[in-house]
């Protein structure tokens, strides 16, 4: 029988405890994905210091099952940073947001000597753009950053919850911007960074994934 796509995630956050490495903190993102990794974590909590988490869903899975999560000013660097992506190309450039914590995800990227990105095949994209590319904003410039999108053929909406708009951990908005085809990631992660009121724009070329645990039904495939 093919495995689900839930056993898929199952699989790669399995298959990244191999990176953590043994008396160092290691960096946590968030997911559907990540938090299959969190539970597997906690199976070798006590040869770890502990984490620093990328949102404040993960921080509290992770100390639901006692592992120690620090503050990013705490640490100087770590060894790797593991978390999942909306989307990825087959250079390790992703497309991330999707969970609304993409800015905490690539400031704990930042810290990271290493990126090991978990996913299923799904997320597996020659092109970026096809998912809804998640962008975090100070509200009030919202409507120009969304016009600039537009410019450019794309089509940006707020996300919304619960009758508003989507406030982040950080007390920001998100635009959700379509029909996009990110055929340069690094230049256009490079440009949207510069427009006045992004606070983090979803795409990580800068923070690129150094390896990919791709589930797919023959098995977890290492992409470097
Ligand atoms: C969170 O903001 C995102 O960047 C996630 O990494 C992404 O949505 C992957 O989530 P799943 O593992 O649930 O697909």
């Amino acid at each position: 029988a093919s495995l689900s796509q839930d056993e898929l995630k199952t699989l790669v956050g399995q298959a990244a405890l191999k990176y953590v490495v043994a008396g160092s903190i290691v960096g946590v993102g968030t997911g559907s994905t990540v938090n299959k990794f969190i539970d597997e974590l906690a199976t070798i909590k006590d040869q770890i210091p502990g984490a620093v988490s990328s949102s404040v869903a993960s921080t509290e899975r992770l100390k639901a099952l006692g592992i120690k999560v620090f503050d990013a000013n705490e640490v100087d660097s770590l060894a790797v940073y593991i978390d999942g992506a909306d989307e990825i190309d087959g250079k390790g450039h992703m497309v991330k947001g999707g969970g609304a914590a993409l800015t905490r995800e690539k400031i704990v990227a930042a810290l990271a000597e290493r990126f090991v990105c978990i996913a299923d095949e799904s997320k597996r994209v020659d092109v970026l753009g096809n998912f809804p590319l998640p962008v975090e904003v100070i509200p009030m410039a919202a409507a120009q950053i969304a016009r600039r999108f537009e410019a450019m053929g794309g089509n940006a909406q707020i996300r919304m919850k619960d009758g508003g708009p989507l406030v982040t951990d950080n007390g920001q908005h998100i635009l959700d911007v379509r029909n996009l085809k990110i055929a340069d990631p690094l230049a256009f992660e490079s440009d949207v960074n510069q427009w006045p009121g992004v606070v983090t724009v979803g795409v990580f070329a800068h923070q690129k994934a150094a390896v990919c645990l791709l589930g797919t039904a023959q098995g977890v495939q290492t992409l470097e």
